[in-house]
């Protein structure tokens, strides 16, 4: 296996599940001592105990994103443990449910900026600060979705939440990329992982699969591997010319 991120560190927030758990693991198994960030101790631990079950070089720590204090620590806790900041994966996020704009909640507003797009800003702040604090260089990927390119009839305070990840990523890329700091996102469309089962409650999992993958032009959803591969190109040497891009794995969703 390549080792392109050997000698660097990576965090990872949202690295107990999903998508995050595979970055996690695709980057430990590429050489980057990571650190997993998320509100699930569980899961958390678990992407940890993965890591270190295949060699790799892993620590958890349980930090909310839409909480500023626990996002200091989290950065606080990676140059700590590994010295530098590298590479920064915010991935954190949660649905809002499906339903027409004029029947969502406000709460559900409140929680899904709160995470989805405060929790980008803050972590990023932090990141940015550390990378700079370091002399330059770094890399960070955001998850914002490809929801942000059509427009959304059910999930329209996810997709306004995600515009926000997205222009975050551009304006942040534009103003510190002359400090050698890249920063980008990736666009997943449909991912094959709790939160796209979460999000149609009470339909039975088969049944969601087999709607996601019909409804993408490819004919299936994306593995969480897929999704990883596309975040480590964007952290790599590889990428070396590319800032606030946004990146779409969607199997052809957008089209
Ligand atoms: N699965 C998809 O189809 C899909 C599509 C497009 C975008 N996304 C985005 O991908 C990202 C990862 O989602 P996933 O599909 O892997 O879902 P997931 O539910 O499997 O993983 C999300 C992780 O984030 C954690 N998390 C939630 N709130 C948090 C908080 N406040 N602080 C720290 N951690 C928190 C959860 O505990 C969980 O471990 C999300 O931002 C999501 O919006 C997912």
């Amino acid at each position: 296996m390549e080792q392109r991120f050997a000698g660097k560190s990576a965090c990872v927030t949202g690295g107990g599940s999903g998508i995050g758990r595979a970055a996690a693991i695709a980057f430990a198994a590429e050489g980057a001592r990571v650190l997993i960030a998320d509100v699930d101790d569980a899961g958390g631990k678990e992407t940890a105990r993965l890591i270190a079950a295949h060699g790799g070089e892993a620590s958890f720590l349980h930090a909310d994103v839409s909480r500023a204090a626990d996002v200091q620590a989290m950065v606080r806790f990676s140059v700590e443990r590994y010295v530098r900041l590298d590479c920064a994966f915010n991935n954190a996020g949660i649905g809002g449910g499906r339903a027409p704009l004029a029947d969502v909640a406000e709460e559900t507003w409140d929680r899904v900026f709160a995470v989805n797009a405060k929790g980008v800003y803050l972590c990023m702040q932090q990141e940015i600060q550390q990378m700079l604090r370091q002399g330059g260089g770094g890399c960070i990927v955001n998850t914002a979705s490809m929801a942000v390119f059509l427009a959304s009839v059910e999930t329209a305070v996810y997709t306004a939440a995600k515009w926000a990840v997205a222009s975050l990523t551009r304006s942040a890329a534009k103003t510190y990329v002359d400090k050698g700091i890249r920063i980008n996102a990736v666009c997943p469309g449909r991912t094959d992982t709790p939160l796209m089962y979460r999000g149609r409650p009470g339909v039975p999992p088969d049944q969601v699969l087999r709607q996601a993958n019909d409804a993408t032009p490819m004919g299936r959803v994306a593995s969480v591997e897929e999704v990883a591969q596309a975040v480590l190109w964007l952290c790599s040497d590889a990428a070396s010319y590319t800032a606030g891009h946004l990146l779409t794995v969607d199997g052809g969703q957008y089209l």
